[in-house]
């Protein structure tokens, strides 16, 4: 840790864990302990640690071909494109290499096209309380003034009051292109959007002919209980943006676009690493494994099991508020600013999550997570609040 305070940007504020290996949904650190880890890698880690299909599908590719940038074409890209083409409504896929990037081509669609079809209209609506990533393009359309007035100014984004569709409407202009939305804003606190919101934007944005984009970076990959979350407010964007679970901790982004909308032509953007073998491959074998394991009905199911033990703990624990989510995106609101204290404990206890907010706790684990460990956590939550009473 103290060598780490030395060389590298003080970007992050970590927990005092040096972790050296996992396995499912567990954590080990240098000296042995362990944790159940119910971060999963921000929600990335979808099979848990070191599954075996992941390792085996890099270890393949690995010693096969590992990159060869766009100027050749490579099989895994478009077998991973053709998976995703398939069980979406989009036609043409992006590949980069991570949330950020994926939304930051999102914006470059919406822009082209705003050019071209909207009288050269370039501006995006975005929501409070959204959190899109930390290039120049996204953090402009993030929400967090923490994360935005350091690089102020930041040009070319409208922020309406998220869930609020006469707000949306009023801020709807000649130049307005786009509107980009989480359909569970979760960075910014976890708030789900009502059931009509989402279908009002959608028909806001079909009457105003603007581009729906939503940012599934992180419900994406099954981690609302559907394999996409907009599926449960029963639309479809334009656009949907996909990154974390997408290769279970390979670094991987995407931008998936309806042929519409898919206006990129070759100069108009690019990635060097984007869509390389080893990152599709890991895709690849990410996205066969949820589907041969039927992850996604799993997370609805212990995703509910776990709302509801968290609600008979509100029942009992005064400091819990309110319990939020979808699937296992799960946000428990604290009566009290003390998340971070409770999460140290919670990590002394063994159990790592994060917060959201000073008061908001959220719960992330692999989609893989049993019953039983959800059981281990929620006791080990218990013990921690009543020890705080
Ligand atoms: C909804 C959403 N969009 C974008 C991002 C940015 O992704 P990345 O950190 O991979 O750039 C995140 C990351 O947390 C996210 O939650």
């Amino acid at each position: 840790m103290e060598r780490e305070s030395r060389v590298l940007m003080g970007t992050y504020k970590r927990y005092p864990i040096v972790a050296e290996r996992g396995e499912g949904c567990r954590l080990w650190d240098v000296d042995g302990r362990a944790y159940l880890d119910f971060l999963g890698g921000l929600a990335v880690d979808v099979l848990g640690h070191a599954p075996r299909v992941l390792a085996e599908a890099v270890a393949r590719q690995a010693a096969q071909l590992v990159q060869t940038s766009n100027l050749l074409y490579t099989c895994p890209q478009i077998e991973l494109a053709e998976f995703l083409v398939e069980r979406s409504p989009f036609d043409r896929v992006f590949f980069c290499n991570s949330g950020a990037e994926a939304n930051e081509a999102a914006l470059k669609l919406a822009r082209k096209w705003g050019k071209a079809e909207r009288g050269g209209a370039y501006r995006v609506i975005a929501a409070e309380n959204s959190f899109h990533g930390r290039t120049l393009g996204t953090v402009a359309a993030t929400w967090n003034p923490a994360y935005r007035s350091p690089f102020e100014p930041l040009e070319g984004v409208d922020f309406v009051p998220f869930d609020d569709i006469d707000a949306m409407a009023d801020a709807v202009g000649d130049e307005t292109a786009a509107v980009i939305l989480e359909p569970v804003q979760a960075e910014g606190g976890l708030f789900p959007a009502s059931d009509r919101y989402l279908p009002d934007v959608r028909q806001l944005c079909n009457e105003k002919n603007l581009v729906l984009i939503f940012d599934e970076v992180q419900t994406g990959i099954g981690r609302t209980g559907t394999l996409w979350a907009h599926t449960q407010w029963g639309i479809e964007p334009d656009v949907m943006t996909l990154a974390k679970g997408l290769a279970g901790g390979f670094p991987i982004g995407a931008a998936l676009a309806t042929d519409r909308l898919a206006v990129f032509t070759p100069g108009d953007h690019a990635s060097t690493f984007g869509g390389n073998p080893l990152a599709c491959a890991a895709g690849l074998a990410v996205q066969e494994e949820i589907e041969r394991l039927n992850l996604v009905d799993h997370v609805a199911a212990v995703g509910r099991y776990f709302v509801e033990r968290l609600e008979d703990l509100r029942a009992r624990q005064p400091l819990i508020k309110e319990v939020r989510g979808r699937g296992l995106l799960i946000g428990v609101e604290l009566t009290e600013e003390v998340a971070r204290d409770v999460l140290d404990d919670l990590r002394d206890r063994g159990l790592i999550a994060n917060a959201l907010t000073p008061r908001t706790l959220r719960f992330i684990p692999p989609l893989i997570v049993s019953q039983e460990e959800i059981d281990e956590a929620i006791d080990i939550l218990d013990a921690s609040l009543t020890a705080r009473a």
